[in-house]
């Protein structure tokens, strides 16, 4: 468990030590500006305490899923370009090939200076947890820190085996406070619990469902994931995105629901549009033609889902309700993280909720939202929650 895991000692000396450092700067992009920044500026207090440290730094993040191939449009340099300006120290970029001459290209490296690495997964052998590639980027440095809670649940080079070819590992700071929030909540839940699952990365999430439904009272699936549910009811969803071969998947959830008293809610009316750059119409799930996609939950849905959350005790949630990235599909999203919010304010309700996608929806919130927990992790948070042994955890302890 968690008291097993290493963390970096605060004191420990680093003086002119190579610091091999794994974060999570996987942020949305448009056109190489960056739309929303919460995960980097929250690696920033330790960047900036391990240069204080006068640590020799080199940072290794992924972006996106470029699956071993250079995709340009997933390049980390305006993420350097984002470090560049944040720090008073020199930042380097490391585009080159990791080769046996890799470390003679690092030895210009100063005290209380940073080389980012380009995109790890630029690289084929960083997603197959690949041995040789591993043994490589352990010989860059003689720590390796993994500050990356979010990645934890990737059995990849640069978070698992990597640990095998340094002298020390740890688990950094923002790890640790992210372990300690979720283990808080889990520890202090009170019934009815909530979860609250969308988004569109459908085939990672329906095994966690199924774990996560001994859990918990009620399970509320929205966003494209959705989608697979409405299919199996016999609905028609148009052009929207769909997954092949969930059948037999969510017959077992509905089974596994029914034995352990699970209450499932999925959409009863949505908003579509005929394109992810349209405007919504709102419909009911038995008026959904063959050009439409469906975008959004609609108003009855949303209000079933904040009636939901006004019962609970515990909400968990990770993923959005809809393509908020146009705001005329962002309302079923905003509703949910503003009554998740009211109640966590008002009525102390325990919230915990987590994901890139669902990070960047609440900070389009006009308003001051509130939660007990917001995480910088999705898939690791609800791998973590399913009471996994996570395997970039596991390495550390
Ligand atoms: C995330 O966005 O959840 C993390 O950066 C991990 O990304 P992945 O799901 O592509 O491994
Ligand atoms: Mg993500």
């Amino acid at each position: 468990m968690i008291d097993k895991i290493n963390f970096f000692p605060e004191n420990l000396d680093v003086h002119n030590q190579k610091i091999i450092l794994r974060l999570d700067l996987n942020v949305p992009l448009k056109d190489k500006a960056i739309q929303d920044d919460t995960r980097i500026a929250l690696c920033l207090p330790f960047i900036k305490k391990l240069i204080e440290k006068k640590a020799k730094i080199i940072i290794i993040s992924h972006l996106g899923r470029p699956k071993g191939t250079k995709v340009p449009e997933l390049s980390l340099m305006p993420i350097y370009k984002y470090l560049k300006k944040s720090l008073s120290t020199s930042v380097f970029f490391f585009m080159g090939n990791l080769d046996e001459d890799v470390q003679n290209k690092f030895s210009h490296l100063k005290e209380g200076e940073i080389i980012l690495l380009e995109n790890i997964r630029f690289f084929k052998e960083e997603s197959v947890n690949d041995e040789n590639f591993a043994k490589k980027l352990g010989s860059l440095g003689d720590i390796y820190i993994n500050d990356a809670f979010s990645c934890s649940h990737r059995k990849q080079a640069s978070i698992h085996t990597i640990t095998k070819y340094v002298k020390k590992s740890f688990a950094g700071p923002l790890l640790k406070k992210e372990v300690q929030a979720i283990n808080l909540v889990v520890q202090n839940k009170k019934e009815p619990v909530t979860c609250i699952i969308g988004g569109s990365k459908i085939s990672t999430k329906i095994n966690v469902i199924i774990s996560l439904i001994e859990k918990v009272n009620n399970l509320i699936i929205v966003g494209a994931m959705a989608n697979n549910f409405l299919i199996y009811k016999n609905l028609k969803i148009g052009k929207s995105l769909i997954e092949k071969n969930t059948e037999e998947t969510i017959k077992k959830i509905y089974e596994k629901a029914n034995k352990n008293k699970c209450k499932i809610f999925v959409p009863e009316d949505c908003m579509v549009g005929s394109s992810f750059d349209s405007s919504g119409i709102s419909k009911d799930l038995n008026t959904i033609e063959d050009n439409d996609i469906i975008l959004d939950i609609g108003p009855k849905t949303i209000k079933s889902i904040k009636h939901t959350i006004n019962q609970s005790n515990t909400v968990l949630w990770n993923g959005p309700a809809g393509y908020f990235e146009n705001e005329n599909f962002m309302s079923g999203t905003m509703s949910i993280a503003e009554t998740i919010s009211k109640n966590t304010v008002e009525k102390s309700l325990i919230s915990i909720l987590g994901g890139g996608d669902t990070l960047a929806a609440i900070n389009k919130s006009k308003n001051k939202l509130s939660f007990t927990h917001l995480s910088t992790a999705g898939g690791a948070f609800l791998e973590y929650l399913e009471g996994k042994d996570l395997p970039g955890l596991s390495v550390l302890k």
